[in-house]
């Protein structure tokens, strides 16, 4: 197998440097490597794997002889350099929300629609990070029984939203602690022991951007008709990193929580830790850095005729965005897409 010239657009942000973290856990083989980001950080040094790199200005120019590109600069960098990308013949490997909806981008998780990557035209979309963790989680189970309704709420971590929310979270709890006025800016409310059920823009049906990608992403990476009834509820919590979900699904037929737990159990990506009369279930804390997505709470759903509700959580910045690229990047190689 040959192996590729890689680049990572982003390298300096949150998820870039998780990226850069999981291309050498992965062990992704590749002939050469460099890492890109904005002016800002251009110079930045950057150890890996016993080498030392220095971050560059992104340009046009850089990607002459790259073959798959992992970015995570935000859409309208991605839409900048796109063009420039496919031009070139390397594989875009797109983290944010700029292509994920557009018909000629397959929008993937590894290990549930892998061979939509066949149709990539030289970009291949990253989900969005609270679809991810459930698509693991609901792939497995719709293959045994059909899915007829879905209510998801999530319960999102400021990492979600970038280097300078974190740095808020950590702000505004310092000032309210010690009693003293706070400006947010990432937030439209202060984010310190609150809850706020707002991530992204608010759209004319009343569902933000991020409940409609929820929607909309599960119907096109599930396959499912668009007509299925899919509703999301979106909140942003002052935890530093790992989403957390609740999750009620209406099955075509009836199904028990220990046939959902059997599914789950033996399922890709997956890990049950479902004792709750032990106090086992699993909790963001313990998502946080690794990269299963862990389901609890399996239990029978008392609204529907065949429904199961249950909780997952994951590292958002893994499987959520960083894992599941380099993931994607292993499958391209291995598939020869690139
Ligand atoms: N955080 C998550 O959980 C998550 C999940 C899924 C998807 N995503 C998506 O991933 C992307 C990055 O998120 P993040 O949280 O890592 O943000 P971040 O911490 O703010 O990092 C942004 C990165 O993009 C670079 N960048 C910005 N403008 C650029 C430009 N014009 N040219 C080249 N590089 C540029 C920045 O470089 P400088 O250091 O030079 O500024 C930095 O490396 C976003 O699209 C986000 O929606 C994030």
């Amino acid at each position: 197998m040959r192996k590729p010239n890689i680049a990572i657009l982003g390298a300096t942000g949150v998820v870039g440097r998780e990226i850069t973290k999981i291309v050498d856990e992965l062990k992704i083989e590749f002939n050469e490597i460099k890492f890109l980001s904005s002016a800002r950080s251009a110079g930045t040094k950057l150890e890996f794997q016993g080498k030392t790199y220095t971050v560059e200005e992104a340009k046009p120019e850089s990607f002459d002889g790259i073959n798959i590109v992992l970015a995570s600069a935000g859409a309208s960098t991605s839409k900048l350099f796109a063009p420039e990308i496919v031009k070139r013949g390397a594989v875009l490997i797109d983290n944010s929300s700029a292509f994920r909806m557009e018909d000629d981008v397959p929008l993937v998780i590894a290990g549930v629609n892998d061979e939509d990557l066949r149709c990539h035209k030289g970009i291949v979309a990253n989900p969005n990070c609270s679809t991810s963790q459930l698509m693991l989680v609901l792939k497995p189970l719709i293959e045994k029984n059909p899915m007829k309704r879905l209510i998801v709420s999530t319960y999102q971590a400021v990492s979600g939203a970038g280097l300078a929310a974190i740095n808020e979270l950590t702000e505004n709890t310092k000032a309210r602690l010690a009693g003293e006025n706070f400006e947010n800016k990432c937030f439209k409310k202060p984010i310190a022991f609150n809850v706020i059920p707002q991530i992204d823009v608010f759209c004319e049906n009343g569902y933000t951007k991020e409940e409609m990608k929820v929607v909309n992403e599960t119907k096109k990476i599930l396959h499912l008709p668009s007509v299925l009834p899919i509703s999301c509820t979106a909140a942003r919590v002052p935890v530093y990193n790992g989403h957390s979900e609740a999750v009620d699904i209406e099955f075509e037929n009836e199904i028990t929580p220990d046939e959902v737990r059997e599914i789950l159990k033996n399922s890709f990506g997956l890990k049950v830790i479902d004792n709750p009369s032990n106090f086992e279930y699993p909790t963001a804390c313990d998502a946080s850095g690794v990269n299963p997505v862990f389901v609890g709470r399996i239990r029978k759903n008392l609204a529907f005729k065949n429904g199961i509700s249950l909780w997952c959580v994951a590292d958002n910045l893994r499987i959520g965005a960083a894992l599941n690229t380099v993931r994607l990047c292993q499958k391209v190689i291995e598939m020869e897409l690139y």
